[in-house]
């Protein structure tokens, strides 16, 4: 595998692809509360107002793009999983979703003030595409920004989980292979793929988010429920390394009790920047 793309982009998509066809419901009712702690930043940082033509990438439930309609903004969400674009629609009436692929947008060039994309850039088999694509569709000027996760040894809870899979099961179980899932938590590697694209001036910002889990099984079971390459990861462990695996998340979660709630620290990065 190379850093820029998998040797195979076509077999990651489609692993990708059938995957997030599955899991819309079960993100939807374990994600909604994480993910959505990024919104407003990247609303912010991208300059979403009034009457702003907004496009959010990877919409998943269109929880930036039902945040953007509430600014009053011209929203479209786009996300290559039917059951996905299906959940946007409950969520969020009054933008227009579509069925589409980040990397080949059904849009003309420069019909976009802005663009988006919370958490999606590291589920793509060919991210510098998607980013040349965001900026093709934007008009000069207008700004792009995506947030993505923190390294494992901040963002909590994925820390967790690699740990136990390393201590237990086998992290090399067998996967689509698929570019690093922590490659953009390098702030220096975002300013580098948007200033490739054509951005200029790339901005970067810490967001500090926590994930409140009501118990110890609670990490797993969103993995499971509602990701792709992770819950890949577990579910592609044997059945004996895999309840020493549970058992060792339940432990690492249940080190963050506060109140009765687990408080995963869970940060992100916020990378924007603008079309020249
Ligand atoms: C982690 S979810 C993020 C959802 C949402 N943006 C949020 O804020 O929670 C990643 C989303 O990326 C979508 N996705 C992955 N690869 C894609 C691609 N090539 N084109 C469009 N959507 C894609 C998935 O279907 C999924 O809905």
């Amino acid at each position: 595998m190379t850093l820029t793309s998998p040797s195979d982009p076509g077999g990651f998509r489609a692993f990708e692809h059938a995957g997030w066809r599955k899991v819309a419901s079960g993100y939807h009712d374990h994600f909604e509360s994480l993910t959505s702690q990024a919104v407003a930043p990247l609303l912010d940082a991208v300059g979403v107002r009034p009457g702003a033509r907004f496009l959010d990438v990877a919409t998943g439930p269109g929880y930036v793009a039902a945040a953007a309609c509430r600014r009053a903004a011209h929203v479209v969400g786009i996300d290559f999983s039917d059951s996905m674009v299906a959940e946007a629609k409950r969520q969020c009436p009054e933008a227009g979703f579509l069925v589409g692929d980040a990397e080949d947008l059904p849009f003309p060039d420069g019909g976009f003030d802005a663009v988006g994309t919370n958490f999606g850039l590291l589920h793509l088999a060919q991210p510098e595409k998607a980013l040349r694509e965001m900026y093709r569709v934007l008009r000069p000027g207008g700004r792009a920004g995506f947030a993505v996760w923190r390294k494992p040894e901040e963002a909590v809870g994925f820390g967790i989980i690699l740990r136990s899979i390393e201590t237990y099961g086998d992290l090399n179980a067998a996967l689509p292979a698929g570019p690093p899932f922590f490659r953009f938590s390098d702030p220096e590697e975002c300013r580098r793929v948007l200033r490739s694209a054509g951005f200029r001036d790339p901005e970067v910002l810490p967001i500090p988010q926590v994930w409140r889990l009501p118990s110890p099984d609670a990490l797993a079971e969103a993995m499971l429920a509602g990701t792709v390459r992770t819950g890949g990861l577990l579910r592609a462990q044997s059945r004996v390394a895999l309840p020493a695996i549970l058992a060792a998340i339940r432990d690492g979660v249940r080190a963050y009790e506060n109140n009765g709630v687990f408080e995963i620290p869970m940060p992100a990065i916020l990378a924007s920047a603008a079309k020249a």
